[in-house]
């Protein structure tokens, strides 16, 4: 049995997750899979914080370089959120030859050609699945099952945050402000709610889901945001009595070579399919030229769903060790694409 050594950055809510997922599973991945993986080290900042799962003395610590340095380890796992130094952090583990797995939208829809070419140069996999729709496996679908599309319309509901604060607000009655706070304490919310809230989480999801239907990087910055921070019950009730829901939806679209990106609050009609996505439940609608309509459904945020990803992310990269295969590309095209500016 071959055993691959991890070094997690990261033991908030994600990486929790994927800690317990990988305890209580490992067994069973180990006989699947023919390799197990173990967590050799994990980077905190704070070494005497309470956690919700129990972790063998010396495996925390503060110095990442006793991660990224560490020859034994051959795949970095990036779960501590935020811009940098969680960038420089990948941009290490890449060029010290370890392969990747990361759940940081923000740092690939900021900078996704520095980090893609990164792992490029590094011929080294670059992994993601967590960071669009914790659980529904969304970038697979869109990097392998519907490659041969043109992919005409994405309609989805990418952030669990913002649809877990407008499903109470419209079913209970709660304020903004009280909604927000269980989605915190559900473990749904960034570190800073904000990015949520302002619909920037949406942006940088939508970003990286239009780079990987278009094969050319959309950056986060060119895409429409409004956020939901405005609207009160009382707007949701209105909406309601006119037979609507307020959802906050990240549309892209592609015609005849231009595309438009935009995340804004909607009134979705009761009983369209998005209508019914409840609570921290992201849906992605999409429209492939071949294929027609699909739709997939799950839980977009959280620690079960989310690690769920993360560690099919770890099997695939395990995967990559063993065969030594070649990783895939992520941007195919070399020409820009033609983003439509949208009134601000
Ligand atoms: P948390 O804030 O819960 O956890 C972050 C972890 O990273 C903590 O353990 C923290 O250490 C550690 N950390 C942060 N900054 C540093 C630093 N500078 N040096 C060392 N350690 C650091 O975040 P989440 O687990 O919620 O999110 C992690 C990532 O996963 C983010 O990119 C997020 O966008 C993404 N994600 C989150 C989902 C969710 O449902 N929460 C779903 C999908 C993706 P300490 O504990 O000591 O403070
Ligand atoms: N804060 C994010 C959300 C986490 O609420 O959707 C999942 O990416």
């Amino acid at each position: 049995m071959r055993e691959i050594k991890i070094g997690l950055l990261g033991l908030g809510v994600v990486g929790s997750g994927v800690y317990r997922l990988l305890s209580e599973n490992g067994d069973f991945m180990a006989q699947k899979t023919g390799s197990r993986l173990t967590i050799k080290k994990i980077l905190v900042r704070d070494l005497g914080k309470p956690r919700p799962v129990s972790v063998p003395d010396g495996t925390l610590t503060t110095r990442a370089e006793e991660i990224l340095e560490d020859p034994e380890i051959e795949i970095v796992c990036e779960l501590m959120g935020g811009i940098e130094p969680a960038k420089s952090y990948i941009l290490s583990a890449l060029s010290a030859g370890k392969h990747v797995v990361t759940a940081n939208k923000a740092v690939l829809a900021e900078f996704g050609p520095e980090v893609f070419q990164a792992a490029e140069a590094a011929d080294r996999g670059l992994f993601f699945e967590a960071a669009v729709g914790g659980g529904v496996p969304i970038i697979k679908t869109l990097r392998e099952s519907l490659s041969a599309n043109r992919i005409q319309t994405i309609t989805a509901i990418v952030n669990g945050t913002c649809n877990y604060i407008l499903t109470r607000m419209q079913e209970s009655g709660l304020s903004f402000k009280e909604a927000l706070v269980e989605a915190q304490k559900l473990g749904f919310a960034e570190a800073d709610p904000t990015l949520d809230i302002s619909g920037m989480d949406s942006a940088h999801k939508l970003a990286l889901l239009a780079t990987l239907s278009y094969g050319s990087f959309v950056p986060a910055e060119k895409v429409y945001v409004e956020g939901i921070e405005g609207l009160e019950p009382l707007d949701l009730a209105f909406a309601k009595e006119f037979g609507f829901l307020t959802k906050l939806l990240a549309i892209a679209r592609e015609k005849e070579g231009e595309v438009e990106v935009r995340v804004h609050p909607t009134l979705v009609p009761e009983g369209h399919m998005l209508s019914s996505v409840r609570l921290a439940y992201n849906a992605f609608l999409l429209k492939g030229d071949f294929v027609g309509e699909i739709m997939l459904y799950g839980l977009g945020a959280g620690a079960e769903p989310t690690a769920s990803a993360v560690v099919a992310d770890l099997l695939d990269a395990a995967r990559l060790i063993i065969s030594g295969a070649k990783p895939t590309s992520i941007l195919y095209r070399e020409t820009p694409l033609d983003i439509k500016p949208m009134p601000r």
